[in-house]
């Protein structure tokens, strides 16, 4: 893990509400893995840009790393705005990996919203090794869907787009997508998940019924994002009732994460 000056190379608004965002990466910082995260801020550290944690949604040898941020509020608005050739202050990469398939199973991965980054990440990595592996991506509306830039690193793969009122794909959840198109394979499935709390707690619920592994990618408010503060911690079932999200995750085998 690292801190450095990263200036902004591209900045794609891929919907109404997301943008593709590529920046310089220090090679010295190590490869990301799919899951890990690395923090933005301003370079003057001071307000208006406070510290934020995004996810990696893909590298290019060493040199430069994509991030999908969708416009929640201040912050990832201003990033959004920047232009191409602006600096910010990066941190990463953070965090641990999603673990990969063993042989013979057969990954599902399931994205909502701002979710989208970290299972893009993976679904690059994975079909890159082992060829089409099933993808569904869940958004609120037509508007909101960047079927374009999903269209686009599809390849073979089978990349499905939900919308909760069906604007555009399959009208529903990527949970009732999961239920109704994609048979179980219990000992076969493995599950990777990452979106807002409600999608990854139903993920698991059927993950349990399926009987597969699920991993999920949490999405915490953060402050140092090193592990420090305990800012971001969550509940657990493990031998620690508290595991933090920037340190101990982001990504947790469902089963030790209290859902309720
Ligand atoms: C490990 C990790 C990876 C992330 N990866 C991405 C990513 O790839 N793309 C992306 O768009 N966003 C991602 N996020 C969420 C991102 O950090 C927040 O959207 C961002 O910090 C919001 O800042 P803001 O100033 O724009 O919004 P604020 O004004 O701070 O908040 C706007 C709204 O977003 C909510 N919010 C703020 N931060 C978070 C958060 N961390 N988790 C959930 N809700 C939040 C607030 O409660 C509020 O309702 C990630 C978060 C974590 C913890
Ligand atoms: S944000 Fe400080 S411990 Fe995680």
């Amino acid at each position: 893990m690292m801190q450095f000056t990263t200036r902004l190379l591209a900045n794609r608004k891929i919907s109404s509400d997301y943008h593709q965002l590529v920046f310089e990466w220090d090679g010295g910082a190590g490869t990301p893995r799919p899951g890990q995260f690395v923090t933005l801020r301003s370079e003057s550290g001071i307000d208006p840009l406070l510290k934020r944690p995004f996810a990696v949604a893909g590298h290019a040898g060493g040199q430069a790393v994509e991030i999908i941020i969708q416009i929640r509020g201040r912050v990832s608005r201003s990033i959004c705005e920047m232009k191409p050739g602006g600096t910010l202050l990066m941190t990463g990469p953070l965090g641990n990996a999603f673990p990969m398939p063993v042989e013979n199973t057969v990954p599902v991965l399931l994205a909502g919203g701002a979710g989208i980054g970290p299972i893009i990440f993976l679904y690059r990595e994975l079909t890159a090794v082992r060829g089409p592996v099933r993808a569904v991506f869940g958004f609120r509306n037509v508007e909101s869907t960047p079927a374009g830039f999903l269209e686009s690193i599809a390849g073979d793969g089978p990349v499905s787009i939900c919308t909760d009122n069906g604007g555009t794909g399959f009208r529903g959840t990527v949970i009732d997508y999961l239920r109704s198109r994609i048979p179980p394979e219990p000992g076969k499935q493995v599950m990777y998940a990452c979106g807002p709390l409600p999608m990854m707690a139903a993920a698991y619920s059927c993950s349990e019924s399926r009987k597969v592994p699920l991993w999920v990618s949490m999405e915490q408010v953060m402050a140092c994002g090193i592990g420090a503060c305990m800012g971001c911690v969550i509940r657990t079932n493990g031998k620690n009732p508290f595991a933090r999200v920037c340190k101990d995750g982001p990504v947790f085998n469902a089963q030790e994460v209290v859902w309720t």
